[in-house]
């Protein structure tokens, strides 16, 4: 009889360890590979984004004012302050989440959409870099 409970005891100490050993076990294994976070002395506004989303940013960039790389960046060097073009896009980008902020906080973007919410650069430039102020005059 007292064996019994005591195989029992052992039983369910048994299971319970499982219970915490499966499912940590099993997140391990089902937790996809991080992508590493895109770091650099010179990233000072556009942190915490993985590599893939940090290139995605750029080519949102590209398509959203119409500048190719080189438009904002120093040829063979992405990280020079050079470009003054670059400060003004930092700036454009602290006025962009801003505005995300403030007006729209709760748009999640969707995959692949631009991580800076739901007022992009595109919205102001839609492909160009001076963004119009006024209609064109009537033909
Ligand atoms: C409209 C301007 C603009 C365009 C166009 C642009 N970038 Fe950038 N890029 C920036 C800014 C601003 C930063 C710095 C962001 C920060 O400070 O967080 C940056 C940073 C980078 C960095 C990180 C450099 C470092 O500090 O180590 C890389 C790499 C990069 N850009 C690549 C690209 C590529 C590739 C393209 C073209 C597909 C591109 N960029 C187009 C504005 C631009
Ligand atoms: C709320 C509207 C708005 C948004 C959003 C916006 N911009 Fe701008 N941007 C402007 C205006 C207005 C100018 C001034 C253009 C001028 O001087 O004629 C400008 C100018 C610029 C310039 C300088 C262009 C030049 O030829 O000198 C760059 C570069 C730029 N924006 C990049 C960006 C980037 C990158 C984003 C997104 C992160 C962005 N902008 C988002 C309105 C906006």
């Amino acid at each position: 009889m007292v064996s019994m409970i005591r195989i029992r005891h052992a039983v369910a100490a048994l299971v319970a360890a499982f219970a915490l050993v499966v499912p940590a076990f099993a997140a391990a294994q089902s937790a996809p590979m991080q992508p590493a976070i895109a770091e650099s002395a010179t990233i000072t506004v556009l942190k915490g984004l993985t590599v893939p989303q940090f290139e995605t940013e750029m080519r949102h960039f590209v398509q959203g004012v119409g500048m190719n790389c080189g438009g904002c960046h120093t040829r063979g060097n992405f990280a020079s302050e050079d470009n003054p073009k670059k400060a003004i896009a930092r700036r454009m980008i602290e006025m962009t989440r801003a505005l995300n902020k403030k007006y729209f906080p709760a748009y999640v973007p969707a995959e692949g959409e631009s991580t800076l919410g739901r007022v992009t650069c595109y919205t102001c430039h839609q492909g160009e870099a001076s963004p119009k102020s006024a209609a064109p005059p009537a033909p």
